[in-house]
């Protein structure tokens, strides 16, 4: 049986500021989603939240980019959450809804879309197990670091070197964010290729993993992330891209541990206020609100295992829930306290090329008519 598991998020309005949706905005959208599982256009779902984004995880057999799932379910499920943010009164409401109307699919009208599709449980892959992130206050490239890390750094996954599948490598397709006429992506093999991953990874503005595939099994997608950047749609800065993405783990991937042991590093991250700063990302238990010094940015980790009818929503593990997270939060907690001391200065904001979509950028415009050459 062919699975299409999707992750379509967005932020339709909170409460407080930007912090977290209402209880009857995530209701409206668990209404949708049930209606659609009843009427068998969904296999199975739920719905979360991370800080201010509404995310609808879910499986179904109609494969990515389709209508039915993008639009007639999470596109209405976030028009009816809308209406309930607007009589709420709450912040943002329709934040990422776009576009007037999306023709197809989600793709490029706000929304943040991971999508993979496989074989459910075919010789090679007896179990299916796998991890969803979502992240709040961030963009896209915030997983460039954790999955080159978890993909390519035997220092941090031992199974690279332990596991006769993991040590074939793997192939990461690279998206340049930065391309407005069409996607422009790059494939490269590692670990052959990576040094040349590295020179693109590090700038996490504008290239982002968007896919990685096996290459013991080149059919076998194990990651996805929603690599798309609301500036680039909207022209402007309309919020946060906030990203999602799904990665298969164990057996023929990389084990769970493997996966979220570079989230202890905290590592920096181009967010928090105005989306226009650094920051370190900081791991939190699903439906966690946004509340931290700074709109810190934060991560959340569902693992999930899906029976042979493509069911999984009522068991998951909650990675970032743990006790054993909690000295990772103090010292990021502490990273965050550090930058924050040099407020607006040198990296402490986000790059030039960032804050090029920011009211910044008109002061500029004008000081630069006032300067006079001696
Ligand atoms: P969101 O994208 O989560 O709405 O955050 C936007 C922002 O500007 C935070 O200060
Ligand atoms: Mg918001
Ligand atoms: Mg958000």
């Amino acid at each position: 049986m062919r699975v299409t598991l999707s992750v379509i998020k967005a932020d339709v309005g909170s409460i407080g500021g930007h912090t977290k949706p209402s209880v009857e905005m995530l209701d409206a959208v668990r209404q949708q989603l049930a209606d659609a599982i009843r009427s068998g256009v969904a296999i199975d779902g739920l719905v979360t939240h991370t800080g201010d984004d509404i995310a609808i995880i879910l499986s179904h057999d109609k494969g990515p980019g389709n209508s039915q799932i993008h639009v007639d379910l999470a596109w209405q499920a976030f028009l009816a959450a809308t209406r309930i943010a607007q009589e709420q009164g709450n912040y943002g409401a329709g934040q990422d809804l776009l576009v007037d109307a999306p023709s197809g699919n989600v793709r490029g009208a706000g929304p943040a879309v991971a999508e993979i599709e496989f074989d459910l449980l075919p010789s090679r892959r007896p179990a299916e197990s796998f991890m969803v992130f979502a992240a709040d206050k961030c963009a896209p490239g915030a997983y460039n670091l954790p999955l080159y890390l978890a993909f390519c750094d035997p220092m941090h996954n031992g199974g690279l070197l332990l596991s006769p599948r993991l040590h074939e490598g793997f192939t990461l397709t690279i998206i340049d964010m930065d391309a407005k006429e069409g996607d422009r992506i790059i494939k490269l093999d590692v670990p052959e290729r990576i040094w040349d991953v590295c020179a693109l990874l590090r700038d996490m503005d504008r290239f982002a993993i968007e896919a990685i595939h096996s290459r013991a099994f080149p059919d076998e997608q194990v990651v996805s992330v929603s690599a798309t950047r609301l500036h680039n749609i909207a022209g402007r800065y309309t919020g946060k891209d906030d990203p999602v993405a799904i990665v298969r783990n164990q057996g023929i991937f990389p084990a769970p541990e493997e996966l979220i042991e570079p989230y202890f590093i905290g590592h920096y991250v181009t967010g928090d206020a105005r989306g226009s700063h650094t920051m370190p990302i900081m791991p939190v238990p699903i439906n966690s609100a946004v509340s931290g010094a700074y709109c810190l940015p934060i991560v959340s980790c569902l693992g999930f295992s899906m029976d042979p009818q493509g069911r999984f929503a009522s068991r998951s593990n909650d990675f970032f829930a743990d006790a054993s997270w909690d000295a990772t939060r103090l010292h990021i907690q502490r990273k965050a306290i550090e930058i924050r001391r040099q407020g607006f200065f040198g990296v402490a904001m986000a790059s030039q090329a960032e804050i090029a979509y920011t009211g910044l950028v008109d002061t500029l415009k004008k000081l630069d008519a006032e300067f006079v050459s001696r």
